[in-house]
């Protein structure tokens, strides 16, 4: 058993600043559970989509997600979505299926939906979660708070290094443009808008590569921890 409380390290930022990277490192380091959040958001989506619902009527969308069956099988290097039983690695990859989250997420009932799913998450000896608004909303009690941020066109360029290792294809231009869109559309909705806790750490991963971002963090919560 370890010897601390349990607590919750919450990653927020928008889309390819790095977050999941850096959330997959620092749970590996300390051992604890993860959450993908935009994960859950993705398969919500690919739920609406598989059942034909148009995405600009939120009650639809809302009824479609009822007794989703949503699990993650985790493997060393990566964990397998699915989604009612069905492996759905690579269609949640999908620029597409990331704007159709975009879109069912301002939707507060959906919203609402999907937060215990995502608090279930947090299981001894503890949880990093990353998203938009793990800090504020999710788990505004987290001990740690980190919000990453990067320019725009890195965040472009890194988007698409990760689609194409995964085989799918993609155009910089389109990407850069679509990050744009989603970006302004996650932060001006009412509900749960991308913005830093008030008491998040801020982390400008524009110049720094994974490793730096990861040691950067981990000795923010080292130093914590050893108080
Ligand atoms: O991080 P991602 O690209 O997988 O997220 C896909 C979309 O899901 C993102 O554009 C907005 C939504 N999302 C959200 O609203 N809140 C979260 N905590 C995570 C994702």
């Amino acid at each position: 058993m370890p010897e601390f409380d349990p607590y919750v390290i919450a990653i927020d930022g928008p889309g390819g600043s790095g977050k999941g990277s850096l959330a997959l490192a620092v749970a590996r380091t300390l051992g604890f559970h993860l959450l993908d959040s935009g994960a859950i958001y993705r398969l919500a989506a690919l739920r609406a989509l598989g059942l034909g619902i148009d995405l600009s009527k939120q009650a639809r969308v809302v009824d479609a997600l009822e007794n989703m069956d949503i699990r993650f099988e985790f493997g060393d290097e990566l964990s397998i979505p699915f989604l009612d039983n069905k492996d759905v690695s690579h269609a949640i990859r999908q620029e597409s299926t990331g704007n159709a989250a975009s879109i069912i997420a301002q939707y507060p009932g959906v919203r609402k939906q999907l937060l215990g799913r995502q608090r279930a998450c947090f299981q001894p000896p503890g949880l990093v979660a990353d998203g938009r608004d793990l800090g504020t909303v999710v788990f505004p009690t987290a001990k740690f708070k980190f919000f990453l941020y990067a320019a725009p066109e890195i965040r472009a360029l890194r988007r698409y290094k990760q689609l194409n290792s995964m085989g799918i294809s993609a155009n910089i231009d389109d990407l850069q443009t679509e990050i744009a869109e989603r970006d302004e559309r996650d932060r001006t909705r009412t509900e749960s808008p991308l913005i830093p806790a008030a008491d998040a750490i801020i982390v400008d991963s524009s110049l720094l590569n994974q490793i730096q971002v990861t040691n950067l963090v981990m000795s923010h919560i080292e130093q914590e921890v050893a108080g």
